[in-house]
């Protein structure tokens, strides 16, 4: 079968591989499930992988299959398998378990080791290709009603394990009526955090940096949330008229809107950082008054990465719910499709060129 693949270290290196396809048995127990993949999204980790950045093939290889927002149907199952069944809907998590007590336990998205698994990123093969086995622990059902935008799994799980770990964190508060949000970027994750956000019960502002007409902000708009662009409304004034805010989910990619989110955040507020930032930018930021609010205002930041299977369930059953409630908004953000894994080069162009871009992915098989 074909597969993308990078050689990791090699900029540009991304290619079409002609590779075994996996079986059931690879995995023990007769625990196999054997996914066909239907599309896959790519993001920005892809095309930092691609360029070099980031990413390490498994061990005993010199390549990576990449990709790793997956979404398929169960084409065969080890006589192990309960939970699964053929012609399931599925989407596939990204980390596995490595050693530390954390892992063991289901949450390998809290691991505490140096290093960690993921498919498709660091020492783990991913979904750019026709078909993958893994054991039904990693693999989650998605409501047949969210055939078309079950790509959005992966992301999904990412926004959701920030608001809902939120959600746990702010149980020191006894009772916390959280009323209004802030959102921090607009791209795919920005979206689904507003509304997830929004599906709460959360009053929305959602920060991006274009100046409308612009079709994020449209999408803000139709979720009822408010769009601001940072070049007409500075964070601040815009927290004056919408804030307090007792959460803020940060996914910008550029570190210094932390420390200016870190500013505008209300009193016993939580902030969400999710920006993998791998460059090595230093700041000057107002480091006393933003402390000091933090300790006068018992606030709080946290970072959230990855998302173990609990944040693929609860995610599967959001956009279920948004697909009810908000008929044809999450299809919206499927708005750069390439037809199949030959078309790889044309993947790559569009992830550092397409700026209009929301989500990316490739049609790698009809059902
Ligand atoms: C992925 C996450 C992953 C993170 C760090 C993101 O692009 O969506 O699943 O944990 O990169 O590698
Ligand atoms: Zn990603």
């Amino acid at each position: 079968m074909k597969a993308i693949c990078v050689t990791p270290g090699v900029a540009d290196s991304a290619h079409l591989k002609e590779v075994e396809k996996p079986s059931i048995n690879d995995v023990p127990d007769g625990r196999g499930v054997l996914v066909k993949i239907l599309r896959v999204g790519v993001d920005g980790t892809d095309r930092e992988i691609n360029a070099a950045e980031y990413g390490a093939a498994p061990d005993g290889y010199d390549y990576l299959i990449i990709g790793h927002e997956s979404f398929g149907i169960v084409e065969e199952v080890g006589p192990k398998v309960t939970e699964l069944q053929v012609g399931d809907y599925v989407a596939a998590t990204v980390r596995r378990p490595g050693n530390s007590f954390y892992d063991q336990i289901g949450t390998y998205d809290m691991t505490t080791d140096d290093v960690y698994f993921e498919r498709g990123i660091n020492l783990r093969h991913g979904y750019l290709t026709e078909y993958y086995v893994d054991s039904p622990e990693y693999i989650i059902e998605v409501p047949s009603r969210c055939r078309n935008i079950g790509v959005l799994m992966e992301p999904t799980s990412i926004a959701e394990k920030g608001i809902v770990q939120a959600y746990e964190i702010q149980r020191r508060m006894k009772i916390w009526r959280p009323k209004k949000a802030a959102v921090m970027g607009t791209g795919t994750l920005g979206l689904l955090a507003s509304l997830f956000l929004v599906l709460r019960g959360l009053q929305v502002t959602s920060f991006g940096r274009k100046v409308p007409p612009y079709k994020n902000a449209e999408l803000v708009e139709e979720l009822g949330a408010k769009y601001i662009s940072t070049k007409e409304t500075s964070i601040s004034e815009a927290a004056k008229e919408h804030g307090p805010f007792d959460i803020i989910s940060e996914g910008t990619g550029n570190s210094g809107v932390v420390f200016e989110a870190a500013e505008n955040l209300g009193k016993n507020g939580v902030l969400i950082l999710t920006s993998i930032t791998g460059g090595g930018r230093n700041l000057e930021i107002p480091a006393d008054k933003i402390n000091l609010d933090f300790v006068l205002g018992n606030k709080l930041m946290f970072g959230s990465v990855n998302a173990n299977r609990e944040y693929f369930e609860i995610g599967a059953k959001d956009l279920a719910q948004a697909v009810s409630q908000f008929p044809g908004w999450l299809d919206k953000l499927l708005t750069h499709p390439v037809q199949g894994l030959d078309n790889y080069q044309q993947m790559m162009d569009l992830l550092t060129s397409a700026k209009d871009a929301i989500k990316i992915f490739v049609e790698v098989a009809e059902e």
